[in-house]
């Protein structure tokens, strides 16, 4: 059933309660696919579904009434919200597509979609008897992307901005409990720690931009996950810190090992951390889901790391996570790292080749020969000394 968000303006999104992983990343809630519809003199859409919940969308269409769509929003190109774009205009020939030029480029390249546009840049106007502004926001998520205001009623429509992968059958952020919020908010951190962490400056520079424009919010309505309209301070704080590199006092440990030695060193590495008295979480990366132990780095002021060495290499499932972890550019962290070997002993020195392309903050690192009863005391200094310095930042 569609939902009015303010007079006029509507999501008729697709709800996916079956996805579990979304191009790699675990969505254990599923996900929404929001597009909106705005009534006005003229008629619009803001952006599509998924490919194959296109029905869901032409329902919600088809029991407001909807015969005619003049213009076509598209405020991003990725499948998820542009993967309906062909259905939409076989069934609304007459509309116009709105976009950045980018975005035009990318229906191209993308979808072969060559059709009537009209394209946008940041602070450009449209009047379809209420006002549409646009404000591209490049690389949140794709070079494309761009949101959607409009203006008197105060909705701000930024696509895959504040969302997260949240399946619910209720789409406003007051019909929550507070015990409901607080796996809601820890989706939307996963969601920015996997998904926008590593374009964090350009969050910085869209949140100051947001303010000159003298945008004010009333609802924010992302494509995915719930609608903000009660929690707005909240949400905007918490992208705020985010991309300022805000983190909690808690150190993240990262570890596989192979026969237990690694793993066997873990309790002095804790027992250091544990008299500081700071937090701590422990992941073991060959049956950790990726996507959560991203989630707390970006949370933690401080990560550990530990790898036996396999062939004068990090062993595979730490590698794997350290080249994800890189790729997203998590930043300002304090860091230590640990390892077992056997003869060669390159793995923790790889650590911290990962650590120092992070300009981590590396202040000890300890690698013992097979067994750690000999690193003891060394394992509990990296535990404490991480996490001082964790409680002095
Ligand atoms: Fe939800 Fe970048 O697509």
């Amino acid at each position: 059933m569609y939902k009015e968000i303010k007079p006029g303006i509507f999501w008729v999104g697709a709800v996916d309660w079956d996805v579990r992983n979304f191009h790699g990343y675990t969505t254990r809630f599923g996900t929404t696919y929001n597009a909106y519809l705005i009534k006005s003199d003229r008629t619009v859409l803001v952006d599509t579904v998924k490919h194959g919940f296109e029905d869901e969308l032409f329902s919600k269409l088809d029991a407001l009434n909807v015969d005619r769509i003049d213009y076509l929003v598209v405020n991003h190109i990725e499948m998820d919200h542009a993967g309906s774009i062909k259905e939409v205009l076989e069934r609304y020939p007459e509309a116009r597509i709105v976009t950045n030029i980018r975005g035009k480029n990318g229906l191209k390249e993308a979808y072969g979609i060559e059709h009537e546009t009209v394209v946008v840049k940041t602070g450009d106007r449209l009047d379809v008897g209420k006002t549409l502004m646009f404000v591209e926001m490049p690389l949140i998520h794709w070079p494309d992307s761009m949101a959607t205001y409009a203006v008197e009623d105060r909705v701000l429509m930024p696509n895959d901005a504040f969302g997260e992968h949240y399946a619910s059958e209720r789409r406003f952020d007051d019909e929550f409990s507070i015990e409901e919020m607080g796996i809601i908010f820890r989706e939307n951190a996963k969601y920015y720690a996997n998904i926008v962490l590593l374009y964090s400056n350009q969050v910085k520079r869209i949140l100051e931009q947001l303010e000159k424009l003298g945008i004010e919010i009333d609802v924010i309505a992302p494509s995915h996950g719930i609608i903000w309209r009660g929690r707005i301070d909240e949400i905007m704080q918490k992208y705020r810190e985010w991309s300022s590199g805000i983190a909690e006092e808690r150190v993240v440990i990262v570890y596989d090992t192979m026969w237990n030695h690694t793993k066997d060193a873990l309790d002095s590495v804790i027992e250091g951390i544990e008299s500081v008295g700071v937090d701590y979480v422990i992941y073991r990366l060959g049956v950790s889901d990726s996507t959560e132990v991203m989630t707390d780095v970006m949370l933690s002021k401080g990560i550990i790391a530990g790898s036996p060495t396999l062939n004068r290499e990090l062993f595979p499932t730490v590698a794997a996570f350290l080249t994800y972890m890189k790729g997203l550019k998590p930043f300002g962290k304090v860091a230590g790292a640990f390892g077992s070997y056997g003869w060669s002993g390159e793995a923790v020195g790889k650590i911290v080749e990962v650590f120092n392309q992070l300009k981590f903050d590396v202040v000890k690192t300890v690698r013992f020969k097979f067994s750690h009863s000999k690193a003891e005391g060394e394992l509990v200094d990296l535990g404490k000394t991480v996490a001082e310095r964790v409680k002095e930042k």
